[in-house]
């Protein structure tokens, strides 16, 4: 193979994926399988089926942050080390679309950033020592938002059933400074931590939803998950080799102006 197509190549190579079957994840699994790598996607459910295999599912719930520890290993045991982390999963409440800052709770608030944040840390924690313990030259990934960068437009909920949502800023903020720390921290071994913050994605939203939304992105449009997933799988790739602590921002340039 020649040298730039084996630094996007993963063949030969663990991608472990948490909430590979969501509307990301599925995306970002399906790309790391066309670039020949193995994804072992770790969710809640499995969606993807994906009929190749180099395809493998394991139930796991990250929200059961103090049995994350043993349940990894276990898993490691079965399918080998990790050459890659990639983090898709959206844990949240039932009420989570009531987070906004008229109608949050506090019990609801405190779920959530236990089971999305506090959760991301620690599983991200927990594959970066695998890798140190393992002496792997790896690469993690954290799915981000532009609502880690910025503040949510009120105008894009205008006649909507959606609203702004108090615990995601703080969420994605937490996360996208945990990426920049693991980087520093975990360089010297080795090991590459990088976000992306991807803007909207399609997913059949109300339609002044998207005619909302598309009046503020430079190009007019939301995201197609295999936009984001592109950018996954270079980070995660050695064409990345020497990007780390860094975001990339796929936001059809929303937060540029
Ligand atoms: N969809 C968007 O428009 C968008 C935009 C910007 C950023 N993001 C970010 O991308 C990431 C993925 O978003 P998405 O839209 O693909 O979400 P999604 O809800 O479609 O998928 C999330 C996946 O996580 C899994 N999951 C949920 N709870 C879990 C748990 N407790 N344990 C393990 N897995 C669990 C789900 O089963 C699902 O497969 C999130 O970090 C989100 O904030 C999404």
């Amino acid at each position: 193979m020649s040298y730039y197509k084996n630094l996007f190549n993963f063949k030969g190579k663990n991608i472990f994926i948490l909430g590979g079957s969501g509307l990301i994840g599925q995306e970002v699994s399906k790309a790391i399988l066309d670039l020949e790598g193995r994804v072992i996607n770790l969710d809640i459910k499995n969606d993807l089926r994906k009929v190749d295999k180099n395809y493998k599912y394991e139930y796991l719930n990250v929200e059961n942050i103090n049995k994350l520890s043993k349940k990894i290993f276990s898993i490691i045991k079965k399918y080998g080390e990790p050459n890659v982390f990639i983090n898709c999963s959206y844990p949240k409440t039932k009420d989570w679309s009531k987070n906004n800052f008229k109608n949050i709770s506090l019990k609801s608030f405190e779920k959530n950033i236990k089971i999305q944040l506090n959760s991301s840390c620690w599983i991200l924690r927990l594959f970066a020592e695998i890798m140190v313990k393992k002496k792997i030259k790896g690469s993690i990934v954290q799915l981000n938002s532009i609502y880690g960068l910025v503040g949510q437009d009120m105008d894009i909920y205008k006649n909507t059933n959606m609203s702004e949502s108090m615990s995601y800023s703080i969420i994605k903020g937490g996360q996208l400074n945990l990426v920049r720390q693991m980087a520093s921290f975990y360089g010297k071994y080795n090991i590459r931590i990088n976000s992306i913050c991807a803007g909207g994605v399609e997913n059949k939203q109300n339609k002044r939803f998207i005619k909302n939304y598309s009046k503020k992105a430079l190009l007019k449009r939301l995201a197609k998950s295999s936009e984001i997933a592109s950018a996954a799988s270079f980070l995660s790739s050695e064409a990345a080799s020497y990007i780390t602590g860094s975001n990339l921002v796929v936001d059809g340039g929303w937060t540029s102006t």
